[in-house]
């Protein structure tokens, strides 16, 4: 079984909006599996280091802003293509292009408060969760139903 592993975070408008039980629950529905999980507060360093390859992009100071605007709920979900498959759980990334039953197609109107955050890539997956948590905070551990998930 796969062990690949993305980063999402409940961004501040999502927080603030009462959405942080909605969007954990698409993932433990979907079959993916949860093993780490914090609330914090992004400082604007935090933030900028997040986005650093946006960096250059004109929108990045509000992206920063916004980022930085208040709580945020940092998780890494594990699981079968998680990377992948999470995106296409938040939808893309202009939720006026976002489908419905997507989290921003559903939740989102603006680009700049799409309530969540996902790994675009392996890569960045691997980069952001080491960012954010320190090894001994992402749990390894097995679901009783791997099995009814996994063929
Ligand atoms: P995220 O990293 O937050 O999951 O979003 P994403 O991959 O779908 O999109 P990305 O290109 O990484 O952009 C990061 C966030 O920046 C804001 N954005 N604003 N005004 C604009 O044209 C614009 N483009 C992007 C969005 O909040 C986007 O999620
Ligand atoms: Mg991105």
């Amino acid at each position: 079984m796969s062990s690949e592993r993305t980063f999402i975070a409940i961004k501040p408008d999502g927080v603030q909006r009462g959405l942080v039980g909605e969007i954990i629950a698409r993932f433990e529905r979907k079959g993916f599996k949860l093993v780490a999980l914090k609330m914090l507060q992004p400082s604007k360093e935090q933030a900028e280091g997040h986005y650093t390859d946006l960096s250059s992009k004109p929108f990045f100071p509000a992206l920063v802003q916004y980022f930085s605007s208040g709580p945020i709920v940092g998780m890494v979900w594990e699981g079968k293509n998680v990377v992948k498959s999470g995106r296409t759980l938040l939808g893309a990334t202009n939720p006026a292009d976002s489908l419905p039953g997507t989290i921003r197609g559903d939740y989102a109107v603006d680009v700049g408060r799409n309530v969540c955050h996902g790994s675009d890539s392996v890569e960045s997956a691997t980069r952001e969760i080491a960012f954010w948590f320190k090894p001994e905070e992402v749990v390894s551990w097995t679901s009783h139903s791997a099995n009814q998930i996994y063929e």
